[in-house]
Parts: C-alpha cells; structure tokens; sequence
C-alpha cells in the first residue's frame, strides 16, 4: 500500500514509519518537522491545521506519489500540559478534522488514527467502574487534550455512516515507550500510586506499529476503536495486589494473570489478530 503517516517524525510516528516500510508498504511521512537527525527526504512538511494544504496533500505530491491507499494519522499535540487548552483544542482537532475530510474527498478509505487510553477516564480520580477497563463503556475524557480525542472518535463515527465503504480504525493507545525508557522501570515499583494514573499500562511503540499494520491490513468498513497496550503492566508487583490496594471497591471482572494488563487488549486480540510482542522484562527479545 501507499500510505501517509501524519506525525512521522514523532516519537510513535518514527517507529511506526519503520514497521510500515518493514511490511512492504510505501510510507510518506506528512509532518511539520523532519524527524531528529533525518534529512529533506525523509518528510514532506505540512501544516495540518491548514485544511487546503492538508486537502492538496492527500490528493497527490510531485515527485512522491500521485495517489494514497491509507493514511495513518498521529499528529498531534501528545499530552495535556505541553500547551494552553486553547492551542492543544485548535491544533488537534483541526489537524484531525482537516486529515479525515481531506481522506474522505481524496476517495481514501482507509484510515487509522491515534486516539488515546486517556478517554478511559484517566488519571482515575474517578475510579474506574471494572478492571480490566476495555471499550465497553461510555468515554470519559478528562482534559481538553482528551475531549479532542473523543470529539475524533466521534466524528469518525458518523464519516462511516455517511460512507459506507470507508474503515476508520481508533487506537485507544496507553503510554507510548522505546526500548530506552525501559531503564527507568524499576523506579516506579516503589510506590503504587506512580503510575496508578493509567493502571500501569505501557505500550511499546514497537507493538504499536503491529496493531497499526494489522489494521490497516484487516480494513473492515465502519468505525472501531481499540486499546492498544502492551500485555503486562510496568510493575513488578502482580497486578490482583495492586488493583486490590489502589482500587478496593472497583469489581475485578477477571482472574488477573501475575503481571497482566489492566487495559484489556481482547477485542483487539479477537478483531485485528494483535499480540504484543515486546515486553520491558526482556527488551531486546520477544516474548
Ligand atoms: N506518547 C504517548 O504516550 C501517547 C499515548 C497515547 C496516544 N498518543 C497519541 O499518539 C500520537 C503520537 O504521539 P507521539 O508521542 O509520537 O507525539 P510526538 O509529539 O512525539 O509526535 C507528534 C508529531 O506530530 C507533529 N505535529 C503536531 N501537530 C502538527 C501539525 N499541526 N502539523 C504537522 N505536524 C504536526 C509533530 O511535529 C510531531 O512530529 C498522538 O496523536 C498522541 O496524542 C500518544
């Protein structure tokens, strides 16, 4: 396939470009930025707030490719707090509008694109109602950066109602890490509420790259969204004991494996065929 990856050059986007390529695809990274170290070649820059830009892009670029199979959308402002509300509201939700109309008017019907485990209710203040969390349950965004990530859920939704031909897939995605973060791991077991936040989830960006793959490559017309997690915690500690400590009254609705993910990963596992493979307990091997 030919397929445009918005935010390639950002932490997620650099290795998800690799996996595409590795697979046999054509990749075209579409971000405002080349990625740390790259050279002219290895971005086509662009504005994703500027929806004329965005539209001509999706349509065809000289010299690159005059037309696209799928669009990888990851671009965005990653987190709450790196910016005003105001600034992350507008960038996100105009780049997300922008990519998912430009898609649609190009005839492009296949999309991905980066949601995020925050629409799970974190940093679960609010408990949440069962463990593991999965996408049974109404979003509950919690900050702006969030809401926008629901408003694209959204609105996909209704972009597949509207052309039934078109496959949106939403990757509820948890903590983004590579290889090198791993280091910092053990620091965390001191204390159970430092990473309570999002239940001590991680996804290997890596893996990441796998669930992106096989979405891409399953492309059932309509919209569905998935958590996207690695299939153990960050902990050393089990995770019945650290349910049991932080979140007393929430029902456990499964007997939890030693280290298993508190962000359940079944409907992908069933739907898309995922299987992390990657695990912070043996970095450089698969587990
Ligand atoms: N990092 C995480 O832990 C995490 C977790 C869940 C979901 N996500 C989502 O995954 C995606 C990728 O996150 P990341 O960690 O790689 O972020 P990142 O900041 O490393 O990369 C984002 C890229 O998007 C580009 N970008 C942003 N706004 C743009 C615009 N208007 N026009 C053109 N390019 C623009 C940036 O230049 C950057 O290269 C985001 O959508 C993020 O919300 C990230």
């Amino acid at each position: 396939m030919r397929i445009a990856v918005t935010g390639g050059s950002g932490k997620l986007g650099r290795t998800v470009v690799r996996v595409l390529r590795e697979a046999g695809n054509e990749v075209f990274n579409l971000d405002q930025a080349p990625p740390p170290g790259g050279g002219p070649g290895d971005v086509i820059r662009i504005d994703l707030t500027n929806a004329g830009e965005v539209a001509d892009a999706l349509s065809g670029v000289d010299d690159r490719y005059e037309s696209l199979d799928a669009v990888v959308h990851l671009a965005a402002i990653p987190a709450p707090g790196q910016r005003s509300n105001t600034a992350i509201f507008h960038n996100n939700i105009l780049s997300g509008f922008n990519v998912f109309e430009g898609a649609r008017k190009a005839g492009i019907k296949r999309i991905v694109h980066a949601s995020s485990e925050t629409v799970l209710g974190l940093p679960f203040d609010v408990p949440p109602p069962y463990i593991p969390v999965d996408e049974e349950y109404p979003a509950q965004p919690n900050s702006t950066y969030s809401l926008v990530k629901h408003l694209e859920e959204k609105m996909a939704i209704e972009l597949c109602r509207w052309d039934p031909e078109l496959s949106v897939t939403g990757m509820r995605f948890s903590n983004v890490m590579l290889p090198e973060d791993y280091a910092a791991f053990p620091s965390f077991d001191d204390d159970a509420m430092k990473r309570k936040w999002n239940l001590w989830g991680y996804i290997d960006a890596r893996d990441a790259g796998q669930a992106i793959r096989k979405a891409l490559d399953v492309r059932t017309p309509g919209y569905e969204t998935f958590i996207i997690a690695n299939a153990d915690t960050v902990m050393s500690r089990s995770s019945a004991s650290l349910a049991a400590e932080v979140f007393p009254d929430v029902p456990v609705t499964k007997e939890l494996g030693e280290h298993e993910t508190m962000l359940s990963i079944d409907k992908a596992r069933r739907l898309l065929g995922y299987e992390p493979e990657f695990s912070w307990r043996s970095p450089s091997q698969e587990v």
